[in-house]
């Protein structure tokens, strides 16, 4: 009996302790997201729009949980799942020299870039690609030699959904949702997916 009580106080103290922790967390989150939508102002062709998340972002930005429930990760996988556009002429292939020069452009979308100029895909940025650019990040994989796992009807369904909305198959992923957010357009993307499957790209140079 003792034992139990002993039990059931601490975990008393314990829900106490995590229920002030929470709400400790919860006003630091707030504090810190009205000082950034203070620091920011509109410019140009960028509004203050931008600042505001897609449920799944909320839900991925919710630090306490990450996404609250299996369910909601599910639901909010699979809504992104019928975001994709699988291309409308039926080809998942472009040019891989436009391609190349795509995911080397990190321009578009800021208040000083010529907003009738096409959007860059900054792939670089986050992905080693072609073994001729030295300067990449490392947030995502190494995509060299993409196209040795082939070009199934699954791979290229894959790799072009991955492009379109990335969080069809990781729901907080960081990657950018290049067709959904409307960054890059269809034929852009069927550049990049040349980019990355060609075997005449230096992406699958040996
Ligand atoms: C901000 C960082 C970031 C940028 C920019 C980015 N990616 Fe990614 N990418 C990732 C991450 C992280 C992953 C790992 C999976 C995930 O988290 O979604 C990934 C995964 C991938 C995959 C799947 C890799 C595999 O092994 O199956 C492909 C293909 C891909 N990215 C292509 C691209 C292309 C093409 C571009 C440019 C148009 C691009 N990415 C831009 C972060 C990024």
């Amino acid at each position: 009996m003792l034992k139990i009580k002993s039990l059931l106080a601490v975990a008393a103290v314990s829900v106490m302790v995590s229920a002030y922790a929470d709400s400790g967390l919860h006003s630091e989150t707030k504090a810190v997201e009205s000082v950034w939508r203070e620091s920011m102002v509109a410019k140009n062709h960028v509004g203050l729009d931008r600042l505001n998340q897609t449920a799944l972002q909320k839900a991925c930005s919710n630090a306490d949980d990450n996404v609250a429930s299996n369910a909601e990760r599910e639901q909010l996988r699979q809504a992104a799942t019928e975001s994709v556009v699988y291309p409308t002429d039926g080809k998942f292939f472009g040019d891989w020299q436009r391609g190349e020069a795509i995911a080397g452009n990190g321009k578009g979308m800021q208040w000083s870039d010529n907003p009738s100029d096409p959007n860059g895909g900054n792939c670089y940025a986050c992905h080693q690609m072609s073994p001729d650019e030295v300067a990449y990040g490392t947030v995502g994989p190494s995509l060299r030699n993409y196209g040795m796992r082939g070009t199934s009807q699954a791979m290229l369904k894959y790799t072009w959904a991955k492009i379109w909305n990335p969080q069809t198959y990781m729901v907080c992923s960081h990657m950018p949702r290049f067709g959904d957010a409307g960054i890059l357009d269809q034929q852009q993307i069927q550049d990049l997916m040349a980019y990355l499957f060609d075997p005449a790209s230096p992406v699958n140079r040996k």
